[in-house]
């Protein structure tokens, strides 16, 4: 049982994109269950989902308020800062992990399948840094909430550094947002904001249903994990709440890769 107020994130106010399923829902029950009180960010289609989730979190005692937004749309997520400020007074945490798939082979990609990778992907990444970032500065350093003035976590992939064929869109994002990330921990370490990314192998999620649902995929898919299970959402939240926390207040620019060593190119072991 993981003993989430030992990470001293009581009070501190977080946004989540993409918390209606997978990743981004398990980072808001945990940053909730840490003490956060948490933006829980949906597409409007995912309302009923993002009740279930809110009525979850308050059960225990959380407080989680839901806002619809596209993170590709810039208008969009201006209303979702401004709307967390208005409710909370300011935010600390940025988890920016909305994302999708939409993969084919390369020669038949229609344009339409790229852009739109690349705007929820890293638009969505450029759109909702730069908000949490103005709000950083101009709320300015409170060093009784957290030794950092502000933290964003970038949910980025294996695949921001292992290629992916059938998938080139996805994985191009994901080195984009790599770099994103370091660029801006490199421009903003001089005002305490912290920018780190985490980056999950094959976690049991809507996204990659296909790849573990049968036995046969399953079996295919743990010949990449060396650790030899699938991972969970918890396995991501609990990178999530390291990073957002003062545990990691020396550690930016940095990405923590939970994927059990998928990226340790595990078929080379006793091959090559
Ligand atoms: C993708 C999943 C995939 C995993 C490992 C993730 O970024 O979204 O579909 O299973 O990488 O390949």
């Amino acid at each position: 049982m993981t003993h989430y107020n030992e990470f001293g994130l009581a009070g501190q106010v977080a946004i989540v994109t993409g918390a209606a399923s997978g990743i981004g829902r398990g980072c808001a029950v945990a940053l909730a269950t840490a003490g956060c009180q948490v933006v829980v960010n949906h597409l409007p289609d995912e309302a009923d989902k993002v009740e279930e989730l809110v009525r979850e979190i308050g059960s225990f005692g959380g407080q989680a308020v839901p806002f619809a937004a596209d993170v590709s749309q810039e208008d969009q997520v201006e209303a979702m800062f401004a709307a967390a400020c208005s409710r909370f007074g300011t935010v600390h945490i940025l988890v920016s992990n909305a994302g999708i798939q939409s993969g084919a082979p390369f020669q038949d990609m229609t344009f339409e399948q790229w852009r739109k990778v690349m705007a929820v992907n890293l638009d969505g990444q450029f759109l909702c840094a730069r908000a949490a970032v103005k709000e950083f500065l101009r709320r300015g350093p409170q060093p009784e909430i957290s030794l950092a003035t502000g933290k964003i976590i970038c949910m980025s992939s294996v695949h921001q550094i292992i290629p992916w064929a059938f998938e080139a869109n996805y994985a191009a994002s994901k080195g984009g947002v790599m770099l994103l990330m370091r660029s801006l921990a490199q421009e903003l370490a001089v005002h305490r904001i912290r920018v780190n990314a985490v980056a999950p192998g094959a976690i049991q999620t809507p996204i990659n249903r296909a790849a573990w649902e049968e036995p046969a995929a399953m079996e295919d898919l743990l010949k990449l994990i060396p650790y030899g299970r699938i991972g969970q959402p918890g396995d991501i939240a609990n990178a999530v709440l390291f990073l957002a926390s003062d545990l990691s207040d020396y550690i930016t620019g940095t990405t923590l890769m939970p994927d059990g060593g998928m990226s340790l190119y595990p078929a080379f072991r006793g091959a090559g």
